[in-house]
């Protein structure tokens, strides 16, 4: 993607220069799926590509905010903020951010000009909705000066999904776009919060990312579902024990549960999710060692265990996963996010990357009639205001 367009793109549509820009990265998880709702650890790292806003503020009293992605503009007047309600398209990100602002009486005075562009591909796994989001009560935060923390704009971003959206998703993806730091991963604990950075050394090895283009639109899913069957794993625990959360749970509680029968669907579910919590813990002991053979091992266990248990993978990334296992030079493969679709993420010596390119691209063209797209893609910072040397136009 070209950024000259940024700023002559804000210009085009609002007739002056933008006052600010801002970048907010997407985010790879490379362990610890479905186990965010469910108190447990996660592993992601934010990526270096991601959203791009210019904003400048306006005497209208309304936000208007241009996509180069969608064709239709978001306008809405500051004093019908609270009235604004969820209609199904891009524009409920806005409309959600800012109602977070407006309940809290933090909606500033000024209206503002928003242009928006980015290079996620979308309903992927890599956040786009979340780099959006995050990246916007951001923005709101620094132009009105509200002074909110970063934790406090996770949690608006989370609220946007959860109550706005009706997605009921956990707190990694915002966690992970907002606190991300280059060339490390973060170990989070999303029930307390607390988080360890853990540099991701990858000397002589990299991240690469794999789109399958099979679309996923998440909401659509059956990511709900998926959350109500881990409560009700949780609550068949609770008969036994007195548990918070399902990854409060060992896999012999599980065993012993007096309610659940092994091998059922809600059973699997839980099994999927206490061994991910497990898989995640003995993968960051396994990184600090620089161990990265043994976390490949966790990479594919991880997506066996999604693929089998928790019931979220598709042919598309089995075929992925699988044929990347037997190529060169490739540590470990998985899904990441969310699946029904989206991305693998895989560790590949760097010599042998152009090697795994073909051959993988070619193995999925004859096993699917989708065209996979290979990201070679960074670590990346969390969400930040971009100083003019930053901004993507004057790196041309
Ligand atoms: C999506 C959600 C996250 C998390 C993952 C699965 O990305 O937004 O909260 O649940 O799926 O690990």
């Amino acid at each position: 993607m070209n950024y000259d367009g940024l700023v002559v793109d804000f210009q085009k549509h609002f007739g002056k220069d933008p006052s600010q820009t801002y970048f907010s990265p997407g985010r790879v998880n490379l362990i610890g799926e479905y186990t965010d709702f469910n108190g447990g650890y996660v592993l992601p790292t934010a990526i270096d590509r991601g959203t791009y806003f210019a904003v400048r503020a306006n005497s209208k009293a309304c936000i208007t905010v241009y996509s180069d992605a969608f064709d239709d503009p978001v306008k809405v007047p500051l004093n019908a903020i609270a009235k604004q309600a969820a209609e199904g398209g891009w524009g409920d990100y806005i409309k959600g951010s800012l109602v977070e602002f407006d309940r809290r009486s933090l909606t500033g005075e000024q209206g503002l000009d928003i242009f928006i562009t980015g290079d996620l591909p979308r309903s992927s796994g890599l956040s786009s909705s979340a780099s959006l989001t995050v990246g916007l009560v951001f923005l709101l935060n620094d132009m009105w000066s509200c002074n909110l923390d970063r934790l406090s704009l996770v949690k608006f971003a989370k609220n946007v999904e959860n109550e706005f959206i009706g997605l009921q998703c956990g707190i990694m993806d915002q966690f992970a776009v907002a606190m991300g730091k280059t060339e490390h991963a973060i170990y989070l604990h999303c029930h307390t919060l607390d988080s360890e950075l853990i540099p991701v050394n990858m000397d002589g090895y990299e991240l690469v990312i794999t789109d399958s283009r099979v679309p996923r639109k998440l909401s659509e899913s059956s990511y709900n579902l998926r959350r109500t069957e881990c409560s009700t794993a949780l609550e068949a625990l609770r008969q036994d024990s007195d548990i918070e959360f399902l990854c409060a749970a060992s896999l012999a509680d599980l065993e012993n549960n007096s309610v659940l029968k092994t091998g059922s669907v809600i059973y699997r579910r839980a099994r999927h999710v206490i061994s991910e919590n497990t898989r995640v813990q003995e993968s960051v002991h396994l990184l600090k060692k620089g161990d990265l053979a043994g976390f490949g091992e966790l990479m594919y266990a991880s997506h066996d265990s999604l693929r089998d248990d928790f019931e979220v993978s598709c042919k598309e990334l089995n075929i992925l996963v699988e044929a990347a296992k037997g190529i060169e030079g490739v540590v470990g493969s998985r899904m990441t996010g969310a699946g029904f679709g989206g991305c693998t993420v895989s560790i590949v010596a760097t010599s042998a990357v152009p090697n795994f390119i073909s051959e993988l691209t070619a193995a999925y063209s004859a096993a699917t009639p989708f065209e996979a797209i290979i990201l070679r893609c960074g670590t990346g910072d969390g969400v930040k205001r971009l100083s003019i040397d930053d901004l993507p136009c004057s790196q041309s």
